[in-house]
């Protein structure tokens, strides 16, 4: 061997060597970044289980057990589907059953002198406690208008809004990623009053338009404020994810349209109940005719189970931030969106192929903890060369919805962390499994 080639020999072996040092301290790095997040998982299920009042019966049984074998079947967690609220409900007995006779609440009408003829006074009376104990809305000077699903209250308001003599129909916009729905709900019976318009951060016309505001949002969890800020426009601020469980409450929220529903406050979707608060008389009657015209009001039986439901959830934080009740209900979805989010991102480190947004902390006014939001949705962004995270994620038979529903690119995903114990589990189970051999394979 010549003295070059020695050198040559030398120097390689010393790259090597740089090289697997330099391996070695990010893969070091790594295993100790996901022994963290799983340490913090443990202390999430400590923290929740050691509180004065007990919170671990709220707790996924399937987190003090070892999680079940993967069997690979599909996991769907495309929709939003608030199942995980299940297990609360059910612990609650028969705290919340309601029978109704055959011959109760048969007329159309609840109460002829409220602009909302149809609003039944105690599902707008437990509504009014509820706000005013949680602190995220003002409900004096405001109308109610129940719906059936604050869908139906989103199709009311475009209504409402929009003059019926224009030339030309409203423009509706969204700050992307929007609410998947928006777009459909406006444009599928092709009105003449309102057109979608899509993402407000691109719209530049001189006209009057509609500005959604979700805060937070769906599908990233981001709170929002409006975007366009032009003279002509108007607001409605959709706030069905503006619940302590979810983001901390900062101020009670005082616009003058603001969409709730029953769906991801108290997770009784099948209920088919949202509730808007409306400053303007005009536009509270305007919805109000449009739900007499599409549905002639909407379902007594459902408000009478809601009232009693929503008057639960009031009595279980009676006493505020230090209520020590152990069924206190915004303290279970707090601990278990805590928990799943804990799970989550260390599967997502673990696995190495994905990304997460970031959060600021905030406190909450209403239960004083510190905390990150912890949204209904994970806005989860496949990283590497992976430009399809849905398609990616549905051959390993993940089932989400893709970032061009919601008006941004293809390696967005939207996943929904609501939905019952053992399917979120096999979910973060198998999210951490996929790792870049398997993708690569
Ligand atoms: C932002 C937002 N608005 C409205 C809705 C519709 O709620 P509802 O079930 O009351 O129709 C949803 C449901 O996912 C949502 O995410």
């Amino acid at each position: 061997m010549t003295g070059q080639q020695n050198m040559l020999k030398m120097m390689s072996l010393k790259h090597l060597l740089v090289i697997s040092l330099a391996l070695n301290v990010g893969l070091i790095s790594r295993v100790m970044e996901v022994s963290r997040e799983e340490k913090h998982v443990k202390k999430v299920k400590d923290d929740a289980g050691s509180k004065t009042v007990s919170y671990s019966s709220f707790l996924p049984t399937s987190t003090a057990a070892p999680a079940a074998q993967d069997d690979g079947s599909i996991i769907n967690l495309d929709h939003g589907d608030p199942t995980m609220y299940e297990r609360y409900w059910q612990q609650m007995g028969d705290r919340t059953t309601v029978v109704i006779s055959g011959w109760q609440l048969i007329s159309y009408f609840s109460d002829v002198r409220n602009i909302c003829w149809f609003l039944e006074s105690a599902f707008a009376n437990a509504i009014v406690r509820l706000h005013k104990q949680v602190g995220n809305a003002v409900t004096e000077g405001r109308h109610i208008v129940v719906g059936t699903g604050s869908t139906q209250l989103y199709q009311a308001v475009l209504y409402a809004l929009c003059p019926e003599n224009a030339s030309e129909p409203m423009s509706v916009v969204s700050a992307a990623p929007f609410y998947s729905s928006y777009p459909l709900m406006t444009d599928f019976l092709k009105s003449g009053l309102y057109k979608w318009a899509g993402d407000a951060y691109k719209f530049s016309k001189d006209e009057p338009y509609i500005e959604l505001v979700t805060s937070p949002n769906n599908p990233d969890g981001a709170s929002r404020v409006a975007v366009v800020n032009r003279k002509q426009g108007i607001l409605v601020h959709d706030l069905a994810y503006y619940w302590p469980q979810y983001t901390p409450i900062s101020f009670p929220a005082d616009h003058d349209i603001m969409l709730f529903t029953f769906s991801k406050s108290t997770g009784h979707a099948g209920t088919r109940l949202g509730w808007a608060l409306v400053k303007d008389e005009e536009v509270a009657k305007r919805m109000t005719k449009y739900i007499e015209l599409n549905t002639i009001g909407v379902s007594k039986d459902s408000q009478i189970r809601a009232a009693k439901i929503l008057n639960h959830v009031a009595d279980s934080i009676e006493h505020g931030p230090e209520s020590k009740r152990s069924d206190n209900f915004f303290e279970f979805g707090y601990n278990l969106m805590a928990l799943r989010w804990a799970q989550l991102r260390a599967a997502v480190h673990r696995s190495d192929l994905f990304s997460l947004p970031s959060f600021p902390s905030g406190t909450c006014r209403f239960s004083s903890h510190h905390f990150k939001p912890q949204p209904a949705f994970a806005w989860l962004k496949c990283e590497r060369d992976i430009e399809d995270c849905e398609g990616f994620l549905r051959r390993h038979k993940i089932l989400t919805r893709g970032g061009k529903h919601f008006g941004v690119g293809p390696e967005y995903v939207r996943i929904s962390m609501m939905a019952r114990d053992e399917i979120f589990d096999r979910f973060t189970d198998r999210l951490s499994m996929i790792n870049l051999e398997s993708h690569h394979r």
